[in-house]
């Protein structure tokens, strides 16, 4: 369990991501006894390399990046893992807003060690995206020109402190809840890296279920900011999720890969399911009238997000985008120095060495 100095009253679970980090914890050892059992001599010289590559996936072992992949599998993964990386780089400007205002030294240190997890976050994916053949020079250009994108959720605009709570509870959750999952994908560098991120996440979950539940138990005042941060977070945090499934253009032939394992809409139905027993120990409301549990589904039944708002902010329309992307290309440009300072260092490393060779 993670984040043990905090124990919420009145039966909260002790794991706020809902048992998540148990299959987190379960998709390691999963990892650990397919690469124990592993069939590591690669295909037979005759084999066929299509059939050797499925064979491995029906398996539920891991694709690595020495072997034989179709072409369309890795640049699926190239596209999933970089739009990964880069909300993970994007998603540190909602709430680096807050550092210089946290409310106490306590606040803004765990805050600073949360957006820097996330830049941690960015560099492992960036890291196992280049095992597919790009480079991470090529994938920064490629989000900076505009031809790759981030997650929706980090172009709407943090406006009060409840909103770094808000952000940790319901946007890491529903992060957790997407990327649990992928810690069994078939390609190896991504799983291993999606199990690290997990980790990382489901502490980050829980640090703004804390943030919510000191609010929501304040004075009326602070109630109220935590209630509005909620109000205004639910419906985006439910659309990081994607369209409904009819929608969903890439999600039968990442399914048949084992890149996804469940649909965008049955991710969705559990995110509301944690959530609304959450809300309940948290004394705060969840914005929709309709939600109410469906005895014969055994599920909540709820509203849906606005779609058609989500595509407007997917096209780069939100509230934030432009201001995102804009502080974005400054943060690139400011460190051309660090880059260039750190390749004459490497080649004046480099000359040294041949030096002492020669
Ligand atoms: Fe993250
Ligand atoms: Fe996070």
């Amino acid at each position: 369990m993670y984040g043990n100095d905090f124990s919420a009253p009145n039966g909260a679970p002790d794991d706020a991501s809902g048992g998540l980090l148990g299959e987190v914890e379960a998709a390691e050892a999963e990892l650990r006894a397919a690469a124990a059992r592993g069939r590591c001599v690669g295909p037979a010289p005759d084999e066929d390399l299509a059939a050797y590559f499925t064979e491995v996936v029906d398996a539920e072992q891991k694709i690595e990046p020495r072997d034989w992949m179709p072409d369309a599998y890795r640049r699926t993964l190239i596209r999933q893992i970089a739009q990964h990386a880069h909300s993970e780089i994007i998603g540190m400007q909602p709430e680096g807003n807050w550092i210089s205002r946290a409310p106490s030294l306590k606040r803004k240190a765990i805050l600073l060690a949360k957006v820097q997890d996330e830049a941690g976050h960015g560099l492992y994916l960036y890291a196992a995206a280049e095992t597919l053949g790009i480079s991470r020079d090529e994938l920064v250009q490629l989000l900076l020109d505009g031809r790759q994108k981030y997650s929706s959720i980090f172009n709407y605009p943090t406006l009060s402190w409840a909103d770094v709570g808000a952000i940790g509870w319901l946007v890491d959750g529903a992060a957790i809840v997407n990327q649990v999952p992928l810690c069994r994908c078939s390609y190896g560098p991504y799983a291993r890296a999606m199990i690290r991120v997990c980790k990382e996440e489901s502490f980050h979950q829980r640090q703004g279920y804390e943030i919510l539940h000191t609010l929501a138990h304040g004075t009326p005042a602070q109630q109220a900011m935590a209630q509005d941060a909620v109000d205004r977070w639910w419906y985006p945090s439910l659309a990081m999720f994607g369209p409904p499934d009819g929608d969903s253009t890439h999600s039968a032939q990442s399914m048949a890969w084992k890149i996804k394992r469940f649909s965008n809409d049955d991710l969705r139905q559990r995110f509301v399911d944690m959530c609304v027993q959450q809300a309940g120990i948290l004394g705060l409301r969840i914005p929709d009238e309709d939600l109410r549990w469906n005895d014969e589904r055994q599920a909540y039944d709820y509203t849906q997000p606005d779609y058609d708002e989500l595509m407007q902010v997917i096209s780069g329309n939100g509230p934030c985008n432009r201001e995102r992307m804009a502080h974005r290309r400054a943060a690139h440009a400011d460190g051309n120095w660090v880059r260039e300072a750190a390749a004459a260092y490497a080649a004046k490393r480099a000359g040294q060495k041949e030096t002492v060779a020669a």
